[in-house]
């Protein structure tokens, strides 16, 4: 696929078939994806990648926390508000998705059934997680990001869906029990990411982006 394609044809796919990746696979865009920039080189990303049993215990414990309203802990505070066009891009992806999965906004248990099912990777059997250590500050997040980008184009190029999670590490310490690791490694983002259901309704969502124009200024 050529890169320009596979930017402009990648959507966040949430609706997986319970199939495994071939341990290969996801090493090759690992592999791929870690040719990302870092300041100076400096490289500060950790990935855990869970599979099988460990997936199992993962989506489980955040299943039961997150059905159970358990409060959340991520180790990077999720925002408490937006400005205002930022809120407007949000409550308007939001409405188009449930608008074009048919869930009403007066169904409230449908609703929280879909995001439930965040916990459960969308059904797929396997998700990639970035860590940092504690230390490590905002520029390193900047560096993450990179590296994630990469994975979910690289995932795109491999025919697998990928969708980016916050919801995966709302409650970091289970994924630092499930992968046996301290209190001073920080959890950044999953990823679930696997065979996607390609008839499914919710797998052919395409959000929108604000113009062009009203992002991007030339000065000559
Ligand atoms: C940092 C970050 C966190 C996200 N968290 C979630 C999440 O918890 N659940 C989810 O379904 N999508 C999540 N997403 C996916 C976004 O909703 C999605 O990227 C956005 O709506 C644009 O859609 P697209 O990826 O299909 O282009 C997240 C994306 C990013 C970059």
């Amino acid at each position: 696929m050529e890169l320009l394609d596979a930017m402009l044809s990648r959507t966040s796919k949430r609706d997986f078939e319970d199939k495994p990746v071939p341990k290969e696979t996801i090493e090759k865009i690992l592999s791929a994806s870690l040719r990302a920039p870092s300041w100076a080189n400096s490289q500060p990303w950790e990935i855990a990648v869970s599979t099988g049993k460990t997936s199992e215990f993962i989506k489980s414990n955040l299943y039961e926390l997150a059905k159970n309203c358990a409060p959340i802990n991520p180790d990077y505070p999720f925002p408490d508000a937006w400005p205002e066009k930022q809120n407007n891009n949000i409550f308007e992806t939001g409405k188009h998705r449930f608008e074009y999965i048919g869930i009403g906004r007066e169904d409230a248990e449908k609703r929280r059934e879909f995001t439930l099912s965040n916990y459960n990777f969308f059904n797929s059997r396997t998700a990639i997680f970035i860590y940092l250590e504690e230390s490590l500050g905002a520029w390193s997040i900047l560096d993450s990001g990179m590296l994630i980008q990469n994975i979910l184009l690289s995932a795109h190029d491999s025919g697998l869906g990928a969708c980016p999670q916050a919801y995966l590490v709302a409650y970091p310490d289970i994924l630092r029990k499930a992968f046996d690791l301290p209190r001073n490694k920080r959890f950044i983002l999953g990823i679930s990411i696997g065979y996607y259901k390609t008839d499914s309704i919710i797998n052919g969502v395409k959000t929108l982006r604000n113009d062009f124009d009203d992002i991007v200024k030339f000065y000559e």
